[in-house]
């Protein structure tokens, strides 16, 4: 097990399970230029590991993220607009290296999830939610519109008018709000968003990490094409999945089916150690 600690966020390491913690309880885990920077170099991290298939974010105390720090991201360095510019773009980088990050990325969403928490929720794959937690675009209520990509997050993950509905009014929406909208897959009571995240996790870690990452690549691509271009798509990186595992599919998967030592309707293949 690694442990990294950073001024603002906490990485535990154990075997193909990255945690994130955003790590400034007293402050709702509003992200600061440091949480940014700190957020940049936990990515550094997990990458370079190379072992890791699931990274799960999360906040320490009571709230995952009550979104950017209102008062160091933008009051104090809007006069200067250099400085406001090169404060954000730390953000802006690791939102979107997230949201391409080869290893599935899960929310593991506890208490308040405000503007910025709301985005990270959505930039996530996977999103499992306290049932009781609160999100919110709420930057209507201080005079602009949700912007960093949280408008992008609210577009993806909802309904147009459940997205319009949030962005426009700044109303809270529960856990279990988030699970029938779509935002998180699944709501559950406080004491139980840990087991029911490590379940999800462990789904995930038993399938081949070369196949989770063109996955998520195939299905982002998709979202833009429409069905000529994506077969053609999908097909190219059918045979690119193919020639990066050692055609694994065929020569593990398939084989163990026709052994017919498991059904791949229900279950997954066994990996040896090797193709780990
Ligand atoms: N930026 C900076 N500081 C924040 C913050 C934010 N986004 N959210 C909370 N904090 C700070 C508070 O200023 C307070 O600091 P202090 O103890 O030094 O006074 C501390 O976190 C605790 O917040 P508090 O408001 O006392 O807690 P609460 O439980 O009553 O309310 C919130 C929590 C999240 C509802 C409220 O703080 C809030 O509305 N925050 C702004 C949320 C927001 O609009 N985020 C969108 C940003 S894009």
């Amino acid at each position: 097990m690694t442990m990294i600690e950073l001024e603002t966020v906490n990485l535990e390491i154990d075997g193909p399970k990255a945690t994130i913690y955003l790590n400034r309880p007293d402050k709702k885990n509003a992200m600061n230029p440091q949480m940014h920077q700190d957020m940049n170099e936990v990515l550094d991290n997990i990458e370079a590991d190379g072992g890791v298939r699931a990274v799960v974010v999360t906040g320490n105390g009571d709230s995952f993220s009550s979104g950017m720090d209102l008062e160091e991201c933008f009051l104090k360095p809007f006069d200067d607009p250099q400085l406001f510019y090169r404060t954000n773009l730390v953000a802006l980088k690791w939102f979107q290296r997230l949201k391409a990050f080869d290893a599935v990325t899960i929310a593991k969403v506890n208490g308040f999830a405000f503007g910025g928490g709301f985005l990270v929720t959505g930039l996530c794959d996977l999103a499992i939610a306290d049932e009781a937690a609160l999100f919110g675009l709420s930057e209507i209520n201080f005079g602009i519109f949700p912007a960093g990509g949280a408008t992008w997050a609210a577009t993806h993950n909802l309904a147009r008018k459940q997205a319009l509905y949030y962005i426009l009014t700044g109303d809270t929406m529960t856990g279990a709000q988030a699970e029938q909208y779509g935002l998180v897959n699944k709501a559950v009571p406080a004491d139980r968003l840990d087991e029911e995240t490590d379940r999800l996790v462990k789904k995930i870690v038993r399938k081949n990490p070369v196949t989770l990452a063109l996955a998520k690549q195939v299905y982002e691509r998709t979202t833009m094409l429409d069905l000529p271009a994506a077969i053609d798509y999908d097909q190219a990186k059918l045979w690119e999945l193919s020639r990066l595992s050692g055609n694994e599919w065929i020569n593990v998967a398939l084989k163990q089916f026709e052994k017919r030592s498991y059904q791949p309707g229900l279950s997954t293949y066994t990996r040896s150690e090797q193709q780990s």
